[in-house]
C-alpha cells in the first residue's frame, strides 16, 4: 500500500482523506494543531510545524507521495525529499512560483496570460510613489490566505493601509464576475477541467458568500476561461489538482487573479455536484490512477458556514436540524474545536437543476443557520 503524507490538517485535508477511505493507500498528516479538523481521520498524526525543514523532512522520508493543503510549507525540505524519491504534488518549482506573489505576476507575464498591470514594491515608501498608479490591490508577497494579505488602495489616503513589505501592487479590475475553475493533471500529463464556478463575495468579511456551478457565462467567455486556465496550468507543468481564479471584467475581458496549486473551496461543491470531487481526483493522481469523470451530476449551490460576530469559543451549530430538512442539502462541519468571527467552520452544498431553487435555498441556509458559541 503508497504511504502518503499531506502538510496541514485543516478542512481540506479533512476532506481529502474522507475520499482516501476507497483507495488502498496510508494516510499521514503533519500539522501544528493536535485537535485540527483532518488530526483523527488520518492513519498516522505527526504534531509539528510545515514551515520548519526538518520537521518537515522527517516526516516526508519513506513516504511515496506528499501533498499540501496551504502553500507555505518548506520548499527546501521538498526539494530534499524528491532527491530522495519522494514525488510532490505539485512539483516544487510550481510550489515556489505560487507561494511568492511577485513570481506568480511575473509567471503570468512571462507565459503571456492575461492579468491586471502590477509593479512590485517593497515597502510603504515605494508605495507612497505609486498614487498615479491608484486604484490598486495591494497583496503581500509571502503569506497571505484567505484575503488577509489583501489589501485595497482606492486613493493616496488609503496608502498607510498598505503593507511595509514586498508586495505586488495590481490594477483594480472592474470585476463583472469572479470565477474558479479546477483543473486535474495527471502524471502522464493528461488534464480534466471541472466546470467552472461563479463566486460572489461578502464585501465586510472578504471572504466568499456563495458559489454556483456552473457559472452562468456566455459561451465566448467560457471558452476564454478554459483557454486560459488550462495554458496558465499546462505551463505549471505539474502534476496534481489546480484551482485557476479569474476574473470577468466589465468588458468581458478574462484576467487570471490567481492560481492555487491543491484542492480549493471553489471545489467543494465537487463532492456531491460532480462523478469525480476535487478530493476523488487528487488520489486518482496520486496514485497514478486514469482521471475523474468531472461532469456535473446537477448544477450546484455552495454557502460556507463561517463564525458569527461576536462569538469565540466552543460552536454551537444552530438550525442544523432546519437545513438537514432540506432537499438536497449536504452538510460539512469541519470539526474545529473553536469558533471565532470570520472563521471558516463548514459548508453546504445544494443540488437542483432550477438556477431560481439553488439560489432561494442558499439564501435560506444562510439565514437559517449560524456558528455561534
Ligand atoms: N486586481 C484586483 N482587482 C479587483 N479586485 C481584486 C483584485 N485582486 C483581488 N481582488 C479582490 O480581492 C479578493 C481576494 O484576492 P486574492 O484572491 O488575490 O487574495 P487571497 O488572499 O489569495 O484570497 P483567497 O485565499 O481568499 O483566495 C478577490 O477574490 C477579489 O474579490
Ligand atoms: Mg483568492
Amino acid at each position: 500500500m503508497k504511504k502518503v503524507g499531506i502538510l496541514g490538517g485543516g478542512q481540506l485535508g479533512r476532506m481529502l482523506l474522507q475520499a482516501a477511505v476507497n483507495y488502498p493507500v496510508e494516510t499521514f498528516v503533519l500539522e501544528n494543531d493536535p485537535q485540527a479538523p483532518a488530526a483523527h481521520l488520518c492513519h498516522h498524526f505527526t504534531h509539528g510545524d510545515i514551515r520548519d525543514f526538518e520537521t518537515v523532512y522527517q516526516f516526508g522520508k519513506g513516504l511515496d507521495a506528499l501533498t499540501i493543503e496551504i502553500e507555505h510549507v518548506n520548499t527546501e525540505a521538498l526539494e530534499k525529499l524528491v532527491a530522495e524519491g519522494v514525488s510532490i504534488f505539485p512539483r516544487v518549482a510550481a510550489l515556489k512560483i505560487i507561494q511568492n506573489k511577485i513570481h506568480q505576476k511575473n509567471f503570468y507575464k512571462e507565459n503571456d496570460l492575461p492579468t491586471s498591470d502590477f509593479v512590485v514594491t517593497n515597502s510603504l515608501h515605494d508605495l507612497r510613489l505609486q498614487s498615479h498608479f491608484l486604484p490598486a490591490v495591494h497583496k503581500v508577497s509571502n503569506g497571505g490566505y484567505d484575503g488577509k494579505g489583501v489589501q485595497i488602495i482606492q486613493q493616496a489616503a488609503d496608502i498607510e493601509k498598505g503593507f511595509d513589505a514586498p508586495s505586488v501592487l495590481e490594477k483594480k479590475v472592474p470585476i463583472k464576475k469572479e470565477i474558479a475553475i479546477m483543473i486535474a493533471v495527471a502524471n502522464n500529463g493528461e488534464t480534466a477541467l471541472y466546470p467552472p464556478v461563479e463566486m460572489v463575495f461578502d464585501q465586510t468579511l472578504n471572504l466568499l458568500s456563495h458559489q454556483l456551478c456552473p457559472a452562468e457565462l456566455a459561451e465566448k467567455v467560457l471558452w476564454k476561461v478554459e483557454a486560459i486556465g488550462l495554458t496558465a496550468i499546462k505551463k505549471l507543468n505539474s502534476p496534481g489538482i489546480f484551482a485557476v481564479e479569474l476574473f470577468v471584467d466589465i468588458d468581458d475581458n478574462v484576467l487570471v487573479n490567481e492560481i492555487a496549486p491543491r484542492v480549493h473551496n471553489s471545489g467543494h461543491h465537487t463532492i456531491e455536484g460532480n462523478y469525480s470531487s476535487q478530493f476523488d481526483m487528487l488520489w486518482r493522481i496520486m496514485l497514478n490512477y486514469p482521471l475523474g469523470n468531472t461532469d456535473c451530476i446537477l448544477p450546484s449551490a455552495l454557502v460556507n458556514l463561517i463564525g458569527e460576530d461576536g462569538f469565540a469559543g466552543i460552536p454551537h451549530y444552530d438550525g442544523l436540524e432546519e437545513v438537514l430538512s432540506i432537499d438536497n442539502a449536504f452538510v460539512h462541519l469541519y470539526g474545529k474545536h473553536q469558533t471565532k468571527p470570520g472563521r471558516k467552520m463548514g459548508h453546504v452544498t445544494i443540488l437542483s437543476k432550477e438556477k431560481q431553487d439553488l439560489l432561494y435555498k442558499a439564501n435560506k441556509i444562510k439565514h437559517l443557520l449560524s456558528v455561534r458559541s
